[in-house]
């Protein structure tokens, strides 16, 4: 048996814990393909390929990985559509589109409406005309911005600022709708590597800004846009939307699309956030402040519609109804007071993470909920998703979507390994095992006919 698929309730202290997580364990079935789909999970395939390229959205998977799965599910673009309730930078519906179905997507956050919108426009050659127009307009560099600075306006060394600025006014001045959309979705492709911040780890770090002339960027950028659409269109026949909500509401975005496609839901392929300390709103908070999706005030009240992580305020002690769960959470509060002890130093950050894990499990469970009562019978569930573990506890994340989604009525086909996950080198010193235990996986769901 490869090492990933080793029983990981060898790995809990307590008896308790680990006969309850054997059991779920062993009611499952797991395959594994890390030959496979260990390339396919991140976003590396995405460097060359059309659409993908035009922004890196780190937290992506591969359209091949789409296309396998698609494939696997066996359902028909005549009567079948496909969605992704966390659409992120699109992977699902671009990868759907270009087999011919139906797709549409969900994300909370507005930037992936911004990203997925651009790719799945099919501009006609006088919208082109109109870009080539405007590239002919531009100067080589804007001197100077009368309007006023949006948030985070310090994040873009000075000139940097002033062409960023001036560029979307004149963007904004562009009367061709789909020449336009596509201009300001390219002005926002080019932020980061315009500015002195990158995305990295939990949030976005320092770092001097990698282009300082920000027309010949821009230039370049939508050139790479257009040769995509010329080169690579995407059917036109397809109907497809992307819709700014909450996955938690899923149903009803479901049921509109399947009103306006005439056909089912067949297939959901989708990536949740993992249950992690990462924060997707701060990790896009440039695109989102600097890039007016929204005001502060928004920002701060629609941050709280993510699936929830620890930077998003609790308040209270919460209560979870999912017994391994709360198994976990009693496990990792007995383990931080002995890590606090060995290192002489409270912990504050792990002492979140139970009641991030509650707020987690309790999200996706609503999220698996709508999921099951949308899709048709027969129709497939995938869901791609990463292991995590705090002060040596193991959370198996994989396992325990399968168990909330049984719960909920979907059958668990199999769980694909898909390679090794990883973990802060400080835990892997304290607890060598979780070196080679943690694994990324994709949990293979289905509604199966009554
Ligand atoms: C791992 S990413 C998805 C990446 C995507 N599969 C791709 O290939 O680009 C997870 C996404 O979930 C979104 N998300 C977080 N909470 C959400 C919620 N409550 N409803 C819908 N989307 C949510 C995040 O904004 C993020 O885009």
């Amino acid at each position: 048996m490869p090492d990933l698929i080793i029983q990981q309730a060898q790995f809990y202290e307590d008896e308790e814990c680990r006969s309850a997580i054997r059991a779920i364990e062993d009611r499952y079935s797991y395959s594994d393909e890390i030959d496979y789909f260990s390339r396919l999970v991140n976003f590396s395939t995405a460097k060359t390929e059309p659409f993908q390229r035009w922004v890196r959205y780190r937290e992506g998977y591969s359209t091949v990985l789409v296309n396998e799965l698609l494939s696997r599910s066996r359902i028909n673009p005549n009567s079948h559509f496909v969605a992704d309730p966390m659409v992120g930078s699109g992977s699902t519906i671009i990868s759907a589109k270009k087999k011919g179905f139906d797709a549409f997507g969900v994300d909370v956050n507005p930037y992936c409406k911004v990203i997925v919108d651009a790719k799945l426009l099919s501009p006609s050659d006088e919208d082109l005309a109109v870009i080539q127009g405007f590239l002919t307009s531009l100067p080589e560099a804007y001197t100077h911005y009368n309007g006023s600075n949006p948030p985070l306006s310090d994040y873009f060394p000075p000139s940097n600022l002033i062409n960023l600025l001036s560029l979307r006014d004149h963007i904004l001045s562009v009367e061709n709708q789909n020449a336009k959309q596509i201009l300001l979705s390219c002005w926002f492709f080019i932020l980061e590597v315009c500015s002195n911040r990158k995305k990295d780890g939990n949030g976005l770090a320092t770092r001097p800004a990698p282009v300082n002339d920000v027309i010949s960027c821009f230039r370049e950028t939508i050139n790479e846009i257009i040769t995509d659409y010329v080169r690579h269109p995407l059917p036109k026949q397809s109907l497809s939307h992307v819709f700014t909500g909450s996955a938690c509401d899923f149903s009803a975005f479901s049921d509109s699309f399947s009103e306006a496609s005439g056909k089912k839901l067949g297939a959901i392929i989708f990536s949740p956030p993992y249950a992690n300390a990462f924060d997707y709103y701060e990790s896009y908070k440039m695109e989102l402040l600097f890039g007016q999706l929204y005001s502060p005030d928004d920002y701060q009240i629609h941050k709280k519609e993510q699936i929830r992580n620890y930077r998003i305020s609790y308040g209270r002690e919460l209560h979870c109804d999912y017994p391994l769960v709360e198994m976990l959470c009693d496990a990792i509060n007995t383990a931080i007071p002995k890590k606090e002890a060995a290192t002489g130093k409270r912990d504050a950050r792990t002492r979140l993470m139970p009641n991030m894990l509650r707020g987690y499990f309790t999200d996706m469970g609503i999220v698996l909920d709508q999921l099951y009562k949308s899709l048709d019978e027969g129709g497939c569930c995938y869901i791609v998703v990463d292991q995590s573990a705090y002060v040596g506890v193991i959370v198996p994340t994989d396992v325990l979507l399968a168990d909330i989604a049984e719960k909920k009525g979907f059958a668990v086909n199999d769980i694909i390994i898909c390679r090794q996950a990883a973990t802060s080198g400080q835990q892997r010193k304290a607890y060598p095992y979780l070196s080679s235990t943690l694994r990324e996986s994709i949990v293979c769901l289905q509604k199966k006919s009554n």
